[in-house]
């Protein structure tokens, strides 16, 4: 059996370009006692990839997580033909003996709803908006949440949860298409951050009773002029910081100590692997976000690029912001 995977052809500086990937293709091992072969069918491309480069080296494979079907088993966790979530990076196919690296997908149980989501609104990215809503910054009803990079896979769940849940929901994105789309998922205010101004006034009179909860998403500049809007007792979630992923510097904001300390606000890091980590607490989350999905609340956007070839692409494109929604490989 052969795979094709994805590998870092020369190092990284600033934004990915097609020389840093090169594909190879790979002999398999036969599958041994308590291995199974997987052979993915959709692959994630998300932002943490281009962060987590710093750490590889060139002839690495990337990594990355992906829905896929079990090929041959001999192990008792998975049967072959099952639909499993693989965190094996960008290959075909792989022999998995580590079955740390797989998890059970819900796909079995809702055979409507295509596998593709669990890496996207009923996955990863949709669970992080859930968790980092609902558990890290207890947003309640009639609170208001300011969202940016609501366009993409995290932050339009995290809008639309919102709305789910009876809160007040302000949105920034890159591109006027994009502010469109947050409109009809059911946005009350959006604005493309690019062009409506500066960000502080614009805060202002999209959230005229301030801001309880920031979830965000980018980092840098607009966080300061943000966190003067923010209210007593606010919550700021910081769970991620795209704009400085491409840099070889740290990304700084500055803070104002004074703000944080009169008006009581907290500010917490989270990763969604915690929430991975907690069997009864996800099952809860998962269920919600099926319900939502099932009853047309919650609504989805694929960019779906096909053939496992396009994963360079595919990733480049995405954090260049050449689309809404979440973006992903039909291998
Ligand atoms: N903590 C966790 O466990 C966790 C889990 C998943 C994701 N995350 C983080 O959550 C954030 C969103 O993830 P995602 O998967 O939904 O990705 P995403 O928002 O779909 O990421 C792509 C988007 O980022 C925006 N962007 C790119 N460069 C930017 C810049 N310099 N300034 C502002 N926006 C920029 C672009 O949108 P615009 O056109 O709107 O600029 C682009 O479409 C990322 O920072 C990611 O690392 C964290």
């Amino acid at each position: 059996m052969k795979s094709r995977q994805v590998v870092i052809a020369s190092e990284f500086k600033g934004a990915p370009q097609p020389s840093n990937f090169r594909i190879d293709e790979v002999d398999l091992p036969a599958v041994k006692d308590g291995e199974v072969l997987v052979q993915n069918l959709f692959l994630s491309v998300d932002p943490y990839m281009r962060a987590y480069t710093q750490f590889l080296k060139v002839g690495n494979t990337m990594i990355g997580q992906g829905v896929a079907k079990v090929v041959e088993s001999k192990c008792d966790a998975y049967k072959t033909g099952e639909i499993v979530l693989a965190r094996c990076g960008w290959r075909t196919h792989a022999v998995v003996s580590d079955l740390t690296l797989l998890a059970k997908c819900p796909a079995s149980y809702y055979p409507d709803i295509s596998p593709s989501l669990y890496i996207g609104a009923l996955g990863m990215p949709g669970l992080t908006a859930y968790y980092g809503l609902l558990d890290i910054c207890k947003a309640k009803k009639g609170e208001t949440v300011y969202v940016n990079s609501a366009a993409g896979a995290v932050g339009s769940v995290v809008g639309q949860i919102a709305k789910i849940k009876g809160m007040r929901v302000v949105g920034s994105a890159g591109t006027d298409e994009k502010v469109a789309w947050l409109k009809e998922l059911g946005f009350d205010e959006a604005f493309n951050y690019k062009t409506a101004g500066p960000i502080g006034d614009v805060l202002k009179k999209y959230c005229p009773n301030g801001i309880d909860v920031f979830f965000e998403n980018v980092g840098g500049e607009a966080f300061a002029p943000t966190l003067s809007l923010m209210n007593y007792y606010g919550r700021i979630g910081v769970c991620g910081a795209i704009a400085g992923y491409n840099d070889s510097q740290p990304l700084q904001a500055p803070l104002f100590h004074g703000q944080l300390i009169s008006k009581s606000i907290k500010i917490e890091g989270f990763l969604v692997t915690t929430l991975m980590t907690r069997p009864e607490e996800l099952k809860k989350a998962l269920g919600e976000m099926i319900g939502w999905y099932k009853e047309g609340k919650l609504k989805t956007r694929e960019n779906i690029l096909n053939g496992f070839d396009k994963m360079p692409e595919a990733f480049m494109t995405m954090l260049k912001g050449g689309g809404h929604g979440k973006f992903l490989v039909k291998v």
